[in-house]
């Protein structure tokens, strides 16, 4: 059973997304999904209204997520994690101990279009546009997440 980690900076747009829907493609396969933040603003709140509003439209509902950090201790609870772009990547594997922790570490859209190293967008200072955009993008990266997983 697979357990995977979405980490983008605030915890608060992208990776709650990435885990809302990850988790919905995964009732069958028991997989364990959950998000964290590298950055530590938005600690305890629950996701941006933004986000949780285009979840909605989805059919979605990631409201009571709350916000964490990622820590070191993820590492060894987690098989799989993936960044949302290429700065919370080099933060992520800044604070891996050894290979096999880095080896864990995996740019999202790598999934959609490998070895190109594409970001997904931080839309927190967009408008309601560039939600929609992040949420499709998520939506193809964790479908195909879900095929391999399952
Ligand atoms: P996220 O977006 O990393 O997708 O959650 C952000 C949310 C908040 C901030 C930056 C990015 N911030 O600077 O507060």
């Amino acid at each position: 059973m697979a357990k995977v980690l979405m980490v983008c900076l605030g915890n608060i747009c992208r990776s709650p997304l990435a885990e809302g829907i990850l988790k919905s493609k995964s009732f069958l396969s028991g997989m364990v999904v959950e998000s964290a933040g590298t950055g530590n603003y938005h600690i305890g709140g629950p996701p941006d209204s933004r986000s949780i509003e285009i979840a909605k439209k989805n059919g979605l509902d990631i409201s009571n997520q709350k916000a964490r950090q990622f820590k070191t201790a993820d590492f060894d609870e987690f098989d799989l994690i993936y960044a949302m772009d290429s700065s919370n990547y080099r933060n992520i594997v800044r604070k891996a101990r050894n290979d096999l922790d880095t080896a864990k570490v995996h740019l999202i859209l790598n999934e959609l279009f490998p070895n190109e190293d594409l970001d997904v967008p931080d839309p927190y200072n967009g408008g309601e546009h560039g939600f929609k955009m992040v949420y499709d993008m998520l939506e193809q990266a964790c479908e195909v997440i879900a095929t391999k997983l399952s």
